[in-house]
């Protein structure tokens, strides 16, 4: 599609290449590959021990050369169809963000997943976050305070904000919807305090139609993530916080494709008293000084 054409499809008519090649995209793009320096002794270990678990697994498991031709056709499959930061943030980001956050104090974090924009829109505290006329779902009013590991309040925090509509579609990925829908950059004020206006997501399923999906099939397994809102949040001098927050009752807060639900991260929703449409939700946060440890 040119730059002048629009593009009329529905959310729901967008695929698994379209999604995984912008994730493929974005992360080729995202400058995180320019600072990469990894030194060649730990090359050797990691490359050294991925390899041996494989050929440790073809030993326990007697692989044949039908599964092994099958395995080579899906690793070609995950490649072009762009799916490798899909994969990869599925199945392998939770332990990585485990092993790399268990030193720092303060809100726990979780995974990025593929969907992360940099850049959304600023937005001053209380917030609204960009809506279609008559959006569908639950407004949902979230609230909170950043603070230090001592309780004090902390100026120029921001949250970064970004989660699918209620049917599960993320901008940017999907077809049809409007490029900053539901992502937003709220500045807090000088207390600390947020509010951002904005709706229930629904849960999501990772793309059924690609690589991963045909691996989900294949072994028979489901392709959900519980309802999530994925958040940054940061304050100069202090370590950000990458992380997602949770609705109880979601039926797969418990086998979340992605491993990536803690129980820190499961919200309190209720009914507003105010009049208001919708629920509200608070949750607070504690962000540790650049440096500080447990
Ligand atoms: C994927 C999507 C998500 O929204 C997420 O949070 C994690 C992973 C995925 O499609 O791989
Ligand atoms: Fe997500």
């Amino acid at each position: 599609m040119t730059e002048t054409q629009v593009d009329i499809r529905n959310e729901n008519e967008g695929t698994a290449v379209e999604a995984g090649s912008k994730a493929t995209e974005r992360f080729t793009a995202s400058g995180k590959l320019s600072e990469l320096n990894v030194p060649k002794e730990r090359v050797s270990l990691l490359a050294g021990a991925l390899i041996k678990a494989a050929n440790d697994i073809v030993v326990e498991h007697e692989v044949t050369y039908e599964e092994f031709n099958a395995l080579k056709a899906w690793l070609i499959k995950v490649g072009t169809d762009g799916e490798w930061p899909l994969f990869l943030d599925v199945w392998l980001e939770h332990t990585v963000e485990d092993v790399n956050s268990q030193e720092r104090p303060g809100t726990k974090g979780t995974i990025e997943g593929p969907y992360y924009v940099p850049g959304s829109p600023e937005l001053a505290t209380p917030a609204t976050v960009l809506m279609r006329d008559g959006e569908e779902g639950t407004p949902l009013r979230f609230t909170g305070q950043f603070t230090d590991t001592n309780g004090k309040a902390l100026q120029n925090a921001q949250v970064e904000i970004w989660h699918a509509d209620a049917a599960g579609f993320y901008s940017q990925y999907a077809p049809g919807l409007p490029e900053w829908l539901f992502r937003a950059t709220v500045k807090a004020d000088d207390q600390g305090r947020f509010e951002i206006n904005t709706m229930r997501p629904a849960p999501y399923q990772i793309p059924t139609d690609g690589a991963c999906g045909q691996l989900i099939e294949a072994a028979g397994w489901h392709a959900w993530r519980p309802a999530h809102i994925h958040i940054k949040v940061s304050a100069p001098g202090y370590q950000p916080v990458t992380q997602q927050l949770y609705f109880p009752g979601d039926p797969h807060n418990a086998d979340d494709i992605a491993s990536a639900v803690k129980p820190e991260l499961m919200l309190d929703p209720k009914p507003r008293t105010d009049g208001g449409a919708g629920e509200d939700v608070v949750y607070n946060y504690v962000l540790a000084k650049e440096g500080e440890t447990k």
